[in-house]
């Protein structure tokens, strides 16, 4: 096997095979922000490599390249995606992670799976990386790879960035196993959060569960037996996208002329408001089609001049939340429609698959205003990249406020979703405000996402990595 300088591992390739009726094998991009940023960064690194499952079980296709990235597929078996990665990943940590939007469950036979599968996607990064590299591992699916590749390859760099939130202590305490996590994540030179609260949440979890000493953000690992005590930096790199693909798409006059048809195809309306998600728990869609539900009900929006477009892509269809959810909205989406739809033209355009950019983008295009209604998400990507569609400054982005992007996107109007009667507001807000204030806070919010692309955010990272992590075993305490 060719080894490389800089290894990802990830729980998801950047694709998804799928088998298509005929036995053929066809690869589709994996959804999710994680691959979004990271395939962006990765398509310029020279001979880099990225370790990860290819999202069906059973055995696992040869290493293959596409895009210039080498790719590694890593095996689970039909066992191992149910307790593993909807198991432990989907319905423990990712709850818990989320403020226990919805319960937790905690099994030991999926702490055992988990355990498993991160010794696999870790034996799989020590094979592709070459002596002195980098290997950076990314997301709650993997806390284990970091100190499982640091006993076996002292040699290597190894840096952790956690996509989505670190809980406070008081619910971080909740997860059995929780020291063999902490210990896990500490076995990197440089562990990563979105916002500065996690990586507060990160240290202050290390400081009270495990006893280390903590120099604000620095950690003093205690050496076992001979080994010497090493530091861990833990700090934010809020991640973001690749602002210039964005903006090279929406110059192009065949984008141009979509967006133009879109509205066409909508009847024409004064004003189209879109939310774009993957169907999960966190995302604050109930909440947003309540909110839109009550805004008809009550005449405040008028169905035959206004249309919300929602697009919800398909996730983890087989976990029971996930399930619940779908059923909810899409009986809520039926009785909006049923209420308040013109004939011929939906009050909701509901739209349960994927896009590709390019339709991605002209939907951006053709929206007046994006709702952004997460009741907890670590960056939410779709903010900045509705922000980076609109280079004609109008456009208004409605953000909670427990998504990651409201550390930075302060121009939007920012709202507390739990709140209804605020996201209604907040809607209303949006969808009358004058066009010279559109335009200012448009400005604003583009100078934050031109400035920091996903280039500029994966070398902060990797620049950090480098000045902290010495091969050999880490920085050394002093
Ligand atoms: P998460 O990582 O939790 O899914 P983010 O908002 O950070 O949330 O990232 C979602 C990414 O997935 C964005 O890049 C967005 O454009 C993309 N995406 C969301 N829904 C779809 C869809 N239906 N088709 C294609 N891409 C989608
Ligand atoms: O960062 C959010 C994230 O959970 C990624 O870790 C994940 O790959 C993606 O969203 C999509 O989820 P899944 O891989 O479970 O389909």
């Amino acid at each position: 096997m060719p080894t490389h300088d800089l290894v990802i591992v990830a729980n998801r390739l950047p694709v998804d095979a799928r088998t298509l009726p005929d036995g053929a094998t066809e690869w589709v991009t994996s959804p999710g922000g994680l691959v979004t940023a990271m395939e962006s960064v990765m398509r310029t690194v020279d001979s880099g490599a990225w370790v990860g499952w290819h999202g069906t079980p059973g055995q696992a296709p040869e290493p293959f390249a596409a895009d210039g990235m080498h790719l590694y597929p890593v095996p689970l078996s039909e066992q191992e995606v149910s307790r593993y990665y909807e198991g432990f990943s989907n319905g423990t940590l990712w709850p818990l992670y989320h403020d226990v939007i919805v319960d937790p469950e905690f099994h030991r036979t999926w702490w055992d799976a988990y355990v498993r599968a991160n010794r696999r996607f870790a034996q799989a990064a020590v094979s592709a990386t070459a002596p002195g590299g980098t290997i950076w591992v990314h997301d709650y699916q993997l806390q284990l790879v970091p100190e499982l590749i640091r006993s076996a390859r002292p040699d290597v760099r190894i840096g952790f960035f956690n996509h989505i939130p670190f809980p406070p202590v008081e619910l971080f305490s909740q997860l059995p196993k929780r020291n063999q996590v902490l210990r896990g994540l500490l076995g990197a030179d440089l562990v990563g959060f979105q916002r500065e609260s996690d990586a507060m949440n990160f240290v202050a979890a290390v400081r009270h569960l495990l006893g280390y000493q903590v120099d604000q953000y620095t950690v003093t690992v205690p050496g076992i037996g001979s080994e010497p005590a090493r530091q861990v930096t833990a700090r934010s790199f809020p991640i973001s996208i690749d602002t210039a693909a964005v903006s090279a798409l929406t110059e192009d006059p065949a984008l141009q002329e979509r967006a133009a048809e879109l509205r066409r195809e909508l009847g024409e309306p004064a004003k189209i408001v879109l939310g774009v998600d993957r169907l999960d728990y966190t995302k604050g869609i109930r909440h947003r089609l309540k909110a839109w539900g009550e805004l008809l009900d009550d005449g405040s929006i008028d169905p035959h001049d206004t249309v919300m477009i929602q697009v919800a892509t398909p996730s983890r269809e087989r976990v029971d939340a996930y399930r619940q959810l779908r059923d909810e909205v899409e009986l809520t989406v039926g009785r909006i429609n049923g209420d308040h739809a013109p004939i011929g033209r939906p009050a909701v355009s509901y739209q349960h698959r994927s896009f590709d950019r390019r339709d991605m983008t002209a939907l951006y295009m053709a929206s007046d205003v994006c709702l952004v209604t997460a009741l907890r998400d670590g960056m939410n990507l779709v903010a900045k990249e509705y922000v980076a569609s609109r280079p004609d400054l109008r456009g208004v982005l409605v953000l909670s406020e427990f998504a990651g992007a409201a550390d930075e996107l302060r121009a939007a109007i920012l709202v507390n979703p739990h709140d209804i009667d605020e996201l209604k507001a907040a809607i209303l807000q949006a969808l009358n405000m004058p066009e010279e204030e559109q335009e200012q806070a448009m400005l604003s919010l583009r100078r934050q996402v031109l400035d920091h692309d996903v280039q500029a955010w994966a070398r902060a990272f990797l620049a950090e990595l480098e000045s902290v992590g010495a091969p050999g075993g880490g920085t050394p305490a002093p």
